[in-house]
């Protein structure tokens, strides 16, 4: 099977109903054995990066590859329940974990779920989390308690900071994942949910929090902007006034204050390059 015929017998079913649907074509297996298999092949395809949920197009655009999503969503609902054990400990789940091709770093306590891809000289601190249909590209940190929800998309040379919760998305199948564009400096306890998209170079400082409805207000520029971090953009935690009758209040609202330049102090957020050698 190639990935054309993947797509188009997991395009052709239908979630609800659990068989294809009426546009069946005649040269693609209906049932259920049949449609595991085309699945485990795409999660393989998907750990080893050869296809993404989230692909850049020439005028700039993400666009969202509805049927991988569309591919784990099934095999949620028609893989079998397994039970296994490790150190003694029985767990029980549909996916299976993978490990280290020590193109990478991997330490005891951190988990990868199947279907995740991880670039060259990433490094994966425990106890991290990082789910399926996640792409990490080449030489990350993804550091302790950082969690990579499934499908988020990270760049390379990206820092990951302990206690970060990038937000991952499954359903509804056409929507945008987190997206963390190349060397993005993250740090320690943001969220980032929601599709929310951090373009190239930016940085975000210790416990800066932003979903979809998140205003993000530039000091200098007076712009508000809402689901995108623009490039090199060094955002702040902040809050802004709001009143209400009587009542004062602070919302949170994070605060670009600046740009990535030479006043950013490099100590902060340089990563070295001794954490990435293999
Ligand atoms: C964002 C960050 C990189 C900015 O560092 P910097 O370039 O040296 O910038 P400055 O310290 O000059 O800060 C610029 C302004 O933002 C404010 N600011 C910086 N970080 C802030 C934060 N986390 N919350 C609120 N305000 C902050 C500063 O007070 C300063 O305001 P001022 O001009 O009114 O004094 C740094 O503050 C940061 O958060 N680093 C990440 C640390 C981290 O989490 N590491 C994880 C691994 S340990």
């Amino acid at each position: 099977m190639n990935i054309e015929q993947i797509k188009k017998l997991i395009e052709n079913w239908d979630l609800d109903s659990n068989s294809l649907t009426k546009d069946k074509t005649q040269d693609i297996p209906a049932d259920i054995s049949h449609l595991l298999d085309y699945l485990n092949v795409t999660i393989d395809l998907l750990e080893r990066g050869e296809i993404r949920i989230v692909e850049k197009s020439d005028n700039g655009e993400y666009n969202v590859n509805i049927w991988i999503k569309k591919a784990i969503l099934l095999f949620f609902k028609n893989a079998p329940l397994k039970s296994w054990e490790d150190n003694g400990i029985q767990y029980y789940d549909k996916f299976d974990y993978r490990g280290s091709d020590k193109s990478f770093r991997f330490l005891p306590g951190a988990i990868m779920r199947k279907g995740a891809f991880i670039g060259k000289g990433t490094v994966i601190m425990p106890p991290s989390f990082v789910n399926v249909g996640a792409y990490v590209d080449d030489n990350c940190m993804i550091d302790s308690l950082a969690l990579v929800g499934s499908c988020a998309q990270i760049g390379k040379n990206c820092h990951i900071s302990a206690g970060t919760i990038i937000g991952g998305v499954l359903e509804p199948a056409a929507a945008k994942p987190v997206i963390i564009e190349d060397n993005v400096f993250i740090g320690g306890n943001c969220g980032i949910y929601e599709g929310v998209i951090i373009r190239k170079g930016a940085i975000l400082g210790t416990g800066t929090i932003i979903n979809a409805s998140t205003p993000i207000y530039d000091i200098q520029s007076g712009k508000v902007y809402y689901s995108e971090v623009p490039e090199n953009s060094v955002v702040v935690p902040g809050g802004r006034k709001k009143i209400a009758g009587k009542n004062e209040f602070y919302l949170q609202a994070p605060i670009i204050v600046k740009t990535r330049d030479e006043l950013t102090n490099p100590d902060k957020v340089d990563l070295t390059d001794i954490l990435h050698d293999i």
